[in-house]
Order: structure tokens, then C-alpha cells, then sequence
């Protein structure tokens, strides 16, 4: 039985596919491309959807590389203005409501960010389904999983294609408010252009004393990344959740 158990669908360490995947998906890109953006009305749902299917269904889990999702990423590429872009780690909510609040955007905004918000998807080799039951985790499977490697390839084009002022909200009741190892970190960081303006928000949550600041030493270190390729610095601190929301 545990030979059967460790060998089976449910061997992975992370949840299994969002029940109702593909329908979700269908949803979703009807209501962005009619509803939220009538600008990319011409989009192809069923194409978008099935090129997403393909990218993993049948396939090994811990194998996906940035070229299964080179069809997914062509027939929906973002159209979101350069200069609005706000980037995030451990702040997903609260750079969303920011986001909205100042009429920016964050990869939740583009069509593929919002089709797979908060999803998960892998497949098993030889079965057209979806394993509903576990999937890869970063940390205890292996790095190279679907969603991952998804979340990987949308951010480093997010990053790279943007302009002007870029915003990130870091998370300052943490004790490295940067993480190396975080999509931010690994990815958005050094894929963003030259002459790009980093705005750093350091917020951190109301009633607690921030533990990470400016002067720390993890956001020297996103510094030394930065000024390596050209990109300017500005970073605030101390900055109260509600406070920030309310005044930024
Ligand atoms: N929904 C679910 N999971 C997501 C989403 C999303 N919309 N975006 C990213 N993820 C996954 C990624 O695997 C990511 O590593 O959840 C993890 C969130 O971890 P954090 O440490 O909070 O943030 P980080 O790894 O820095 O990734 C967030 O990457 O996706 C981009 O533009 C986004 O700036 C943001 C950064």
C-alpha cells in the first residue's frame, strides 16, 4: 500500500489541481476579454484555453520548461501600459488593493495572471487529466513544476518589458522584507531594464513595529542587484498598512 501511495497521484507534497480547472479558466477568460478589458475582446478563449492544457496535460510535473509555455504566452501576451506596473513579495493583497486604488496594475491584471490567480494545475504522465490530488511543491518536490515555472516565465516578461517607474510593495514586519529566493528576487529584480525607477514600498502591519527598514541589510542587497544593471533606487519605510493605503 505505501509502494502503491508514494507512486500514485497522491506522492507530490503540494495540492492537487483546483477542482474544475478547465472550466474555471474558460470563465475567467470570458469575463476578462467581454467584461474587464473589452480591448482584448479579439482574443481566442478556447485557443488560450487548450493551449494551456497542452502546455502540461500528459506531461512529467517536475518537467516543465519556459518552452511549454511559449504557445499560451504568444496568443496572449499582455497589453497592460509599461509604466503602471507594481511588483510584489509576501503583499499579494495588499499591492492588489493599491493596485486598484491608484489605477495600477499588477500581473493579476494581465489576461494570463488573471486566468491562473490563485490556481493549481499538473498533469501525470500518460493520462489526459488533471491530478487532482497533489501536485509538485517548490521546496520538497522540485522547482521545476508547472505552476511554478508558469508564475517564472509571466514575471521575468512582466519585469522586463516595463518602463519608467516600477513600484514593489515589500512586506517590512518580515526580517528580510527582500527575499533572494522569492519570484521578486530571482526573477523580476534582475530582468528589469536600465534607466527603470524602482519605487520600494516597505510596509508593514498596523499595530506592529517594522522589523526590516531601507538601511537593512536585505534591501542593500537589492540595491547592489540593481545598481549592477543601471536600474535607480528610491525606497520608503516605516510605512503602516493603512497608512499607506491612505496616503500614498
Ligand atoms: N496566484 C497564486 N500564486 C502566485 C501568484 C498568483 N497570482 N503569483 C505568484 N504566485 C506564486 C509564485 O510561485 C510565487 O513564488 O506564489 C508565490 C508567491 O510568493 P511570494 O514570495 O509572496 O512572492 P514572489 O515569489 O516574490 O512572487 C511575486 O512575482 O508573480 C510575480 O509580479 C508578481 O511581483 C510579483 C512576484
Amino acid at each position: 500500500i505505501y509502494k502503491w501511495y508514494r507512486s500514485g497521484l497522491n506522492r507530490w507534497h503540494g495540492p492537487g489541481s483546483t477542482p474544475d480547472f478547465q472550466d474555471i479558466i474558460e470563465d475567467r477568460c470570458y469575463n476578462y476579454t467581454q467584461r474587464i478589458r473589452p480591448d482584448s475582446r479579439s482574443r481566442n478563449c478556447q485557443e488560450i484555453k487548450q493551449a494551456f492544457m497542452s502546455a502540461f496535460i500528459s506531461k512529467d510535473p517536475c518537467k516543465a520548461t519556459k518552452e511549454d509555455y511559449r504557445r499560451l504566452i504568444d496568443l496572449a501576451d499582455p497589453t497592460v501600459p509599461c509604466n503602471k506596473r507594481v511588483l510584489w513579495s509576501k503583499t499579494k493583497e495588499l499591492a492588489r488593493e493599491y493596485a486598484k486604488l491608484r489605477g495600477l496594475v499588477t500581473l493579476e491584471d494581465t489576461l494570463l495572471g488573471f486566468l491562473a490567480d490563485r490556481l493549481h494545475w499538473c498533469g501525470e504522465p500518460g493520462s489526459p487529466d488533471l491530478n487532482t490530488w497533489s501536485c509538485p511543491d517548490w521546496e520538497k518536490d522540485c522547482r521545476t513544476n508547472y505552476r511554478s515555472v508558469f508564475w517564472e516565465v509571466l514575471s521575468e516578461r512582466f519585469a522586463e518589458s516595463a518602463c519608467g517607474t516600477v513600484q514593489v510593495l515589500l512586506n517590512g514586519s518580515l526580517e528580510n522584507a527582500f527575499d533572494e529566493m522569492s519570484i521578486f528576487g530571482r526573477v523580476e529584480a534582475p530582468n528589469l531594464k536600465p534607466m527603470v525607477t524602482l519605487q520600494v514600498w516597505l510596509v508593514h502591519d498596523p499595530g506592529k513595529p517594522p522589523r526590516d527598514s531601507c538601511s537593512g541589510s536585505s534591501i542593500k542587497k537589492l540595491k547592489s542587484i540593481l545598481s549592477e544593471r543601471n536600474v535607480r533606487f528610491i525606497c520608503r519605510d516605516n510605512l503602516s498598512r493603512d497608512l499607506f493605503l491612505r496616503s500614498s
